[in-house]
């Protein structure tokens, strides 16, 4: 049975933005993300508190948190790696943070520079300041499908993973399809083995549409009850630290396909259809969704 209503979870503004190699001023993130907040998603992941060497287009994190309107009724997150990262998100007063780490190796190793034995105890830290500060937190764990460098992934080392940050205390696990290559069948594979430990409530899925497929993935997962998923305007983004990655799913065709399921996710497509246009007159250059692919035509 699927669900009535779905929760879209906007990244633009982090996944999107880091992958970026414009540069686009504060004002104009700004600016976007204001937009976004008029389009009726309830959730935007605004930026990352990382370090500004490794992802420079977003050094201006505090900046931007501190200079958005805030909506009421919608959640303003961002992603941070560590207690530095998780101080200056508290000191933005971010409502939710993200802690992130990825279920292969080599990857995380790529993305944070540690081990995944080295990265635990780290994220254990930030989620208990974090909660102990009174926000919500969300885990990423990156590569569910498949590492850039090790190829496929078994879906008991994400169980693995997702249980440890469990055991922290997050909120909510969102599963990182990070480099956007998996097919339903995989989708259906992991969902099989972590749903009957984590059940569909507490899971969010990320993908990545590198390969055109993340729509089909969002729909087998659906279908096995899941009911919250990010997407990025315009689709947008990707990891620097997984060559070749596409953007996640864009919201809007998202949106489309939600609504033209039946499902509800309070989300209106025109005020997407504009947010797009603004970042994509922000990039000079247009952005790969359907949607704004239509609205250009007609
Ligand atoms: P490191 O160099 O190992 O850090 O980087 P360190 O702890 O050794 O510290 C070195 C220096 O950095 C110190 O300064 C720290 O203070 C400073 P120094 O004493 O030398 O002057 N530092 C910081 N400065 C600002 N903000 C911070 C911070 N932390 C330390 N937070 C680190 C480790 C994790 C910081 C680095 O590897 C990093 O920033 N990585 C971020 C990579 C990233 O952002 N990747 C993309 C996001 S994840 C993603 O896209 C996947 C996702 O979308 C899901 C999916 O698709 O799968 C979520
Ligand atoms: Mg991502």
């Amino acid at each position: 049975k699927l669900p009535e209503k779905v929760t879209i979870k906007e990244v633009g503004p982090r996944d999107g933005l880091q992958n970026e190699p414009h540069q686009i001023s504060t004002e104009h993130k700004v600016a976007w993300i204001d937009h976004l907040s008029e389009s009726g998603l309830s959730y935007i992941e605004v930026t990352s508190f990382v370090h500004p060497k490794w992802i420079p287009q977003l050094a201006d994190a505090a900046e931007v948190l501190s200079s958005i309107q805030r909506k009421p009724g919608i959640t303003y997150a961002a992603l941070v790696p560590n207690m530095h990262g998780l101080r200056r998100a508290l000191e933005g007063n971010a409502d939710e943070v993200s802690v992130f780490m990825s279920a292969s190796e080599s990857h995380n190793k790529n993305n944070i520079n540690k081990t995944i034995t080295e990265t635990l105890p780290v994220l254990k830290e930030v989620v208990s300041e974090a909660k102990r500060a009174g926000k919500t937190v969300r885990g990423y764990v990156s590569t569910v499908i498949a590492c850039p460098y090790e190829g496929m992934i078994s879906p008991e080392q994400v169980k693995e993973i997702g249980a440890r940050l469990f055991d922290m205390g997050i909120d909510e696990l969102s599963l990182g399809e990070t480099i956007g290559v998996a097919a339903p069948t995989d989708v259906e594979r992991l969902l099989d083995t972590l749903l009957p430990e984590f059940g569909p409530d507490r899971l969010a899925m990320h993908f990545h549409d590198t390969r055109g497929t993340a729509l089909a993935n969002v729909s087998k997962a659906l279908e096995m009850g899941i009911s919250t998923f990010d997407s990025a305007l315009g689709g947008l983004g990707g990891c620097p630290y997984a060559k070749g990655a596409a953007g996640n799913v864009a919201t809007e065709d998202l949106a489309y396909m939600l609504d033209a399921m039946g499902m509800e996710t309070g989300v209106r497509m025109e005020a997407l259809i504009e947010a797009g246009e603004l970042m994509e007159s922000i990039l000079g250059k247009p952005l790969k969704s359907k949607q704004l692919e239509i609205y250009r035509k007609v």
